[in-house]
């Protein structure tokens, strides 16, 4: 394993939204990593319009776009995540699944997929009924991706709830919840971060004890 500097603030990437330009996920997702910020992380946001500029996800081509390699790289270096998605026909929309296909790239990584990273998970819905399901199919989403979802995850009904700009929320009941999420990502990847640099300090140099295990069982969960 490599040496760890816990001292850096962490990364804590965001993934979510819809193509439209006044998404509630998208705004949602940003009072999120708000919240993460104010928990000591850097945060960088990849929204509907970048996200739909993901083309789809084809395993068996070798080739990858500029966007594709920026996502990956970027989620290759997170410690912790936040993803956002509204409840399509009672599932996650297929922009926030695509995106989350793509990090397939990352299977043979040392931290395979999402590896020892907490995970946030937000979901809009027109009901509670989605908003709980699909709320229950990302987190399954994350577990397969070996993610860790944080314990808060937050289920949005934007039929009582409105986003009518990028930091304004009709609830402040919501502003709460969606902060709670981006605060235990930013504080699990603090405390993580902090574990694997004393586990780090007290190995051999070069010595590692935690490598990643063969490929084939990566798809288990
Ligand atoms: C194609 C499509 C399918 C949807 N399916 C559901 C659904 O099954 N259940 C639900 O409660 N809302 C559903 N909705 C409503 C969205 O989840 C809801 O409006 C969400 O907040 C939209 O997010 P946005 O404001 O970021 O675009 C659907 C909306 C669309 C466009």
């Amino acid at each position: 394993m490599t040496r760890f500097d816990h001292h850096r603030r962490p990364l804590v990437i965001g993934i979510g939204g819809t193509t439209r330009a006044a998404s509630s996920t998208e705004r949602a997702l940003g009072f999120a990593l708000r919240g993460a910020e104010a928990a000591g992380a850097n945060t960088r946001l990849f929204g509907g319009t970048f996200l739909h500029s993901l083309p789809h996800y084809a395993p068996e081509q070798p080739n990858r776009t500029p966007e594709q390699l920026e996502l990956i790289e970027a989620v290759r270096h997170a410690d912790a995540l936040i993803i956002a998605t509204p409840g399509y026909h009672g599932g996650v929309s297929g922009l926030v699944k695509n995106a989350l296909d793509t990090l397939e790239e990352l299977r043979a990584d040392e931290r395979p997929y999402l590896d020892g990273r907490a995970v946030g998970c937000i979901v809009t819905a027109y009901g509670w009924q989605a908003a709980g399901s699909v709320l229950t199919s990302l987190r399954s989403i994350v577990h397969a991706l070996r993610g860790w979802p944080t314990p808060f995850g937050a289920g949005i009904n934007t039929l009582e709830t409105r986003f009518d700009s990028v930091d304004t929320c009709s609830d402040a009941k919501v502003v709460d919840q969606l902060a709670t999420v981006g605060q235990q990502a930013a504080q699990f990847a603090l405390a993580f971060n902090a574990h694997r640099a004393s586990a780090s300090a007290s190995l051999p140099s070069g010595n590692s004890h935690n490598e990643a295990p063969p490929a084939r069982l990566l798809h288990a969960v």
